[in-house]
């Protein structure tokens, strides 16, 4: 018996292994598009993971919960334990109630989540890419780990918009607006890089990308970084800088000069993007209007 099955089980092994070798990216799992999306591209840990005094994220709690900060007119804002712990974290939410969270700004109990959680970016996230983040969530290791809730200044929306349950899949084989897609509703780059309608809280879209953005870096109470242009501009912009260049600073935090940015500038987390999200994401970039920056 032996002697006759274990010949076909090998054969059998080999050929899914040679199968899973040529397995495109468009083919994975819908775990594996969350684990990638959460930690890498759109880095919920960004604000949901605590950080040390150097603001750098702290390693064995991620999406534990404690970036916190104090900011006039709005608040003191906590970001919460998303990890699956039922006490101290979302371990009772179904995945239904985390997407609807996500896209809608509305916990469970019906009570609204407030800023910065950018629902503005999130409610564009397309169907499958929510449910992929969700069911993802629900996998992570549980972290015990209590934080205070936020204390909010402001007046909280009674919502944040109409109620999306259907966004499409975007085109993954249109480079440029498959690159606007990751930089805008996953990543959010436009969120940090664009600055506020004067006196308001909404993006000036019109400047879309020229920075100038005042943005504390979690972990570093007092210390104030300015977001950087990222358009083409050739002075103020990145229109001179390479592909590879650009590449390096958003994913090891390091401009051409040599000088290190700030980790207000997510790039622990984006060392994890994917080489071909990237350059998606570069080429829609070098698509925008240059400008110049706003003194
Ligand atoms: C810019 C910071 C920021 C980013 C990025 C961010 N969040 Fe949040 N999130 C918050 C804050 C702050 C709150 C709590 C607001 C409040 O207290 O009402 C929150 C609340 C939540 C909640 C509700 C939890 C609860 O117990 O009330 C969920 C779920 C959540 N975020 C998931 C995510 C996921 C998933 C991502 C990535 C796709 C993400 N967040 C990215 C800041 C952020
Ligand atoms: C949480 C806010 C935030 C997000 C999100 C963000 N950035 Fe940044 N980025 C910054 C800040 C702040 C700086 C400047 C840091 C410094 O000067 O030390 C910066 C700097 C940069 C620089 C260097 C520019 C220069 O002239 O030095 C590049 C390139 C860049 N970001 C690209 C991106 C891309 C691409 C994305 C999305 C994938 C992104 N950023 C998302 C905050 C952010």
């Amino acid at each position: 018996m032996l002697g006759t099955t274990l010949p076909a089980v090998v054969a059998i092994f080999a050929a899914a292994t040679l199968l899973a070798a040529q397995t495109p990216a468009s083919a994975e799992t819908l775990l594996e598009r969350g684990g990638y999306l959460t930690k890498s591209v759109a880095a919920c840990g960004r604000c949901h993971t605590p950080r040390d005094g150097n603001s750098n994220p702290i390693a064995g709690m991620e999406l534990a919960g404690g970036a916190e900060f104090t900011e006039p007119g709005t608040g003191h804002v906590v970001a919460p334990n998303i990890t699956p712990d039922r006490e101290t974290g979302i371990g009772r939410w179904t995945q239904a109630q985390i997407v609807n969270a996500i896209r809608n700004g509305v916990r469970p109990d019906g009570t609204i989540i407030g800023p910065p959680m950018p629902f503005s970016a999130y409610d564009d996230l397309s169907d499958r890419d929510v449910t992929a983040i969700a069911a993802y969530l629900r996998t992570v290791k549980p972290i015990r780990h209590a934080v205070p809730k936020s204390q909010y200044t402001m007046t909280l929306p009674t919502s944040h918009g109409p109620t999306v349950t259907h966004v499409e899949e975007p085109r993954h084989d249109d480079r440029i607006a498959y690159g606007a897609y990751l930089a805008g509703p996953v990543a959010h780059c436009i969120g940090c890089h664009t600055p506020l309608r004067e006196g308001g809280q909404q993006l000036d879209r019109k400047r879309a990308f020229s920075g100038g953005r005042q943005l504390h870096p979690y972990g570093q109470p007092g210390v104030l970084v300015m977001s950087r242009n990222v358009t083409p501009d050739p002075e103020d912009g990145v229109g001179k800088w390479s592909d590879a260049e650009i590449k390096r600073a958003t994913t090891a935090g390091i401009r051409p000069d040599g000088t290190r940015l700030s980790p207000a500038m997510p790039y622990p987390w984006y060392k994890g993007l994917r080489a071909a999200d990237l350059d998606a994401m570069i080429a829609y970039l070098r698509t925008v209007p240059p400008q110049k920056n706003v003194e």
